[in-house]
């Protein structure tokens, strides 16, 4: 069995108002708010973080964004910075999305610089990586992956390597309820894992939580939760209702 501590994060995406994130923190501070068996975050967009950030104070849970800029200030119409989101007392970021590379333009290089940027600034990255239904089909699913974590995590030190968090997301999995078979997601993981051990050595790469992303919901997550390397779940659809997410978070805790 895994030392590791499972970690389940919400990943609102572009969903809620300020008080309607308020509500659904309400509900899962009510239900799980206490529980220190597994990691809890929750990432509303940013109108939304900074009063989610006070409707979560005093609980396990904690908060993240979505995204963020690398560069400290400046002239970046549109974008926030690490120092910016420490302010408001987000402790996680979700780096290089499949829906920030695809839609946004976002590159290995400009995710990296994005890891780094977070890093320095006592952010945790939670860094998100996954083929395309292409890619799979063609076989270059463990190639993609590999380029896609050497490229993203390059510069990282060993001693950083273990405030970040990784989530392996089949591109053809998010939001279609399409979800990787649990074969199939341990492949990856493990294949992952064998990564980080190369980069950053064994003893660091057995302390990193990879989640799987893409379709869990409460029915496929104690499969999936139960693969050894297979450390919890970044959850779009199913973290936007309180009782599913709450379910997500006591299948991991479930989990020994
Ligand atoms: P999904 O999204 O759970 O709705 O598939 C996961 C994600 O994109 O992080």
């Amino acid at each position: 069995m895994s030392s590791r501590k499972k970690f389940i994060a919400g990943n609102w995406k572009m969903n809620k108002t300020p008080a309607d994130g308020v509500a659904l923190v309400n509900d899962i501070v009510a239900a799980v708010g206490k529980q220190s068996d597994v990691d809890v975050v929750v990432c509303p967009p940013f109108t939304g973080l900074e009063s989610a950030g006070k409707a979560l104070d005093g609980s396990n849970v904690k908060l993240g964004a979505q995204n963020m800029h690398f560069e400290a200030s400046g002239a970046f119409t549109g974008e926030v910075s690490a120092a910016m989101l420490r302010s408001i007392f987000a402790t996680h970021v979700i780096l290089g999305h499949s829906e920030r590379r695809t839609l946004f333009g976002e590159t290995d290089e400009v995710v990296n610089k994005k890891v780094l940027a977070a890093l320095k600034n006592q952010l945790r990255p939670i860094f998100c990586i996954g083929e395309t239904l292409a890619e799979r089909e063609s076989g270059a699913t463990l190639k993609v992956v590999q380029t896609q974590v050497e490229r993203g995590l390059d510069g990282v030190s060993k001693e950083l390597a273990t405030q970040i968090v990784v989530a392996y997301e089949p591109v053809w999995a998010i939001g279609t309820g399409k979800v990787a078979t649990t074969e199939q997601a341990q492949e990856v993981h493990a294949f992952i894992r064998g990564l980080l051990v190369k980069l950053f050595g064994d003893a660091v790469a057995q302390k990193v939580r990879i989640l799987y992303g893409g379709s869990m919901k409460p029915a496929n997550a104690p499969e999936l939760l139960a693969q050894k390397d297979i450390d919890g779940g970044l959850i779009g659809g199913a973290s936007l209702e309180a009782r599913s997410f709450v379910e997500l978070v006591t299948a991991a805790a479930a989990i020994k």
